[in-house]
């Protein structure tokens, strides 16, 4: 059994004058100590999916589907049971989180808060976990007397990680952790994220619009179109569906804001979930598209060396 088994998911939010379909049943493991990177465009769901995976949307979002982690679905799970999962098992890092630090507050009393609260240490041993967690992190100890202001926003993000490890999680999602930073630091901190999660047999579910972030950095990739996963694989191999192509075409530098929208070499903009196009809905921007593309969606299928993309091109013939 997997550690994260994501069964035909799908986020719908209601607004005024309809639904968007945000995320439309997207399926995906994670195993024990792997990494998997999500990439795609700004609005393809991404977010949606990550909030999904511990029951964080809003309440005008609408989900369906199965997320077991470590068998226990969260979609059913007791509000008792599910406030332990989010520390203890599984924690996020956000996009912008810094944002999300109490401006006066101790940094050091904030990574001991989830210690505290879910009883896993006492004030000393509390004390001593949030100096070894900032050492790990690459913050000296002393740092724990520090107010958010008082540090840059790299530090800020070591604080969000180290408080994501805090109660030892055995899944970490990261939501664009490193955006709002600048490339130096952006690459010091994914470097971090991975050798933290690799040490300590922690999955990770790595999220980002930049595909060039993503590579390195993880073991297998899931390529995200207008709330649909089109292709999966191993990240070194080569892609097989066309827009995943064209994303690696267009392989932005690291940190790139432009590549946030569409990518280089790509047509078009990404559709409104609101009104999505029939059949394949990246045919009116496929470079390759063919006449049925308009007509027919295509599901995952085998697309060899342990790749699946849902393309009328791959596989079978
Ligand atoms: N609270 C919300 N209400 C209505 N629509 C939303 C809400 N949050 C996100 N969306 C829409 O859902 C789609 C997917 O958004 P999101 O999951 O944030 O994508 P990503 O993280 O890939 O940029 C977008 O079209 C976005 O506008
Ligand atoms: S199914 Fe057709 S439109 Fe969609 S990616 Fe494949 S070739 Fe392009
Ligand atoms: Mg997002």
């Amino acid at each position: 059994m997997s550690l994260l088994e994501v069964d035909d998911l799908s986020v719908t939010y209601r607004i005024a004058d309809g639904e968007v379909p945000a995320v439309r049943g997207v399926s995906l493991t994670l195993d024990a100590g792997e990494a998997l990177g999500i990439v795609g465009e700004s609005g393809s769901g991404k977010s949606s999916l990550a909030l999904a995976l511990l029951r964080l949307l809003p309440r005008d979002a609408r989900t369906s589907g199965r997320i077991l982690l470590d068998g226990d679905d969260v979609l059913t799970m007791t509000w008792g049971r599910l406030r332990a999962v989010r520390w203890a098992e599984a924690s996020i890092v956000f996009q912008g989180a810094q944002h999300g630090l109490n401006p006066v507050q101790r940094i050091g009393d904030q990574i001991a808060e989830p210690l505290l609260v879910h009883k896993l240490a006492g004030p000393e041993k509390a004390r001593r976990r949030v100096a070894e967690l900032l050492e790990q992190v690459g913050l000296p100890a002393w740092r724990s007397r520090s107010y958010p202001h008082e540090l840059s926003g790299g530090q800020r993000q070591r604080v969000m990680i180290a408080m994501a490890l805090a109660c030892e999680p055995r899944l970490i999602i990261a939501d664009e952790p490193t955006t709002a930073l600048d490339v130096m630091v952006q690459a010091q901190v994914l470097t971090l994220i991975r050798e933290l999660v690799a040490a300590e047999d922690i999955a990770l579910l790595m999220i980002s619009h930049d595909l060039s972030v993503l590579a390195d950095l993880c073991d297998r990739l899931a390529v995200m179109y207008a709330g649909r996963v089109v292709e999966t694989g191993p990240s070194g191999g080569a892609f097989a569906h066309p827009y995943s192509r064209a994303l690696s075409a267009a392989f932005p530098t690291i940190g790139d804001p432009a590549s946030r929208l569409a990518p280089k070499g790509l047509g078009g903009d990404p559709p409104d979930p609101a009104q999505l196009p029939s059949g394949c809905v990246f045919h009116p921007r496929c470079p390759v598209a063919l006449e049925t593309c308009s007509t027919v969606q295509i599901d995952l299928r085998p697309a060899g060396d342990r790749r699946t993309a849902a393309c009328v091109l791959v596989g079978e013939d």
